[in-house]
């Protein structure tokens, strides 16, 4: 038998302000498969950012659950949620999240420093996802230094650098030109085919959706899968580097 990758099951999200209280997600279903790549996309407000906090174990269901294979993560400690979340979720966020102060190798190293691996160990890691991004020459650069398109393909070396089970991007090119946007769909694309990434991608644009081999639209607190979008094809760089190289496992 073979579970999902993540099972969304049943759930409700409300938030209170004052005496009014929202339901912004409504007894909502979901199961990610390993290796999709999905486009989640719905208005302004509808609950997206909602939702992928909830699959990251970021913020917690009102009621419902959110399985990973067997696991419910909903019921899991803080502390046993927090060592989860840094085992197997990579977040891409809008505006990069970058440290200023840091360069790009230290951001990239971050997620590395809670886990059990030496300074050589993460130094190979950092290296390896910064070549991935196509930064490998922009490793002492700070922020600052960068473009935007640079910055957010920092940002994603920091989401693989631990080689988690599932990306999680909230809407990664919503900041960028057109060229740069494209260079990062180009770069999740190529995570999703060629390393077997699985991923979940808020986005507004179609174009970025289009990008993904499932569309799924957030209405009204639920979700309604669109028809598959014929016409995508992968393109072929299945076998490609081995990925094993960014994986941060100590086992
Ligand atoms: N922590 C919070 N407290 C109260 N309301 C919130 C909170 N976070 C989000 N909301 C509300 O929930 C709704 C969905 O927000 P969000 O998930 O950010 O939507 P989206 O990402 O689709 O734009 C919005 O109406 C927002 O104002
Ligand atoms: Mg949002």
């Amino acid at each position: 038998m073979n579970n999902p990758l993540i099972r969304v099951e049943k759930i409700v999200k409300k938030y209170h302000r004052g005496a009014e209280e929202l339901t912004v997600l409504n007894g909502l279903n979901l199961n990610i498969e390993d290796g999709e790549f999905i486009a989640l996309m719905g208005p302004s407000g509808s609950g997206k950012t909602t939702l992928l906090n909830l699959i990251a174990g970021i913020d917690r269901p009102t009621s419902g659950h959110v399985f990973v294979r067997t696991d419910d993560i909903s019921s899991m400690s803080e502390s046993g949620l927090a060592e989860w979340r840094s085992r197997h979720i990579g977040f891409i966020f809008q505006t990069y999240n970058l440290i200023p102060v840091l360069t790009a190798y230290e951001n990239v190293e971050l997620p590395l420093l809670l886990t059990p691996l030496g300074g050589a160990e993460r130094r190979k890691h950092v290296e390896i996802a910064l070549y991935i991004v196509g930064l490998a020459d922009r490793m002492s650069h700070y922020p600052s230094q960068l473009s935007g398109g640079q910055e957010q393909r920092v940002a994603i070396a920091r989401a693989i650098v631990t080689d988690p089970t599932l990306l999680i991007a909230d809407e990664p090119t919503g900041d960028l030109d057109a060229k740069s946007a494209e260079e990062v769909l180009v770069l999740l694309e190529r995570l999703n085919i060629e390393f077997k990434k699985t991923i979940v991608m808020v986005t507004h644009d179609p174009k970025a959706a289009a990008r993904a081999r499932r569309l799924v639209r957030l209405e009204k607190g639920i979700l309604i899968e669109e028809n598959h979008m014929d016409g995508h094809s992968s393109s072929g760089l299945t076998d490609g580097i081995n990925v094993s190289g960014i994986s941060a496992k100590s086992e």
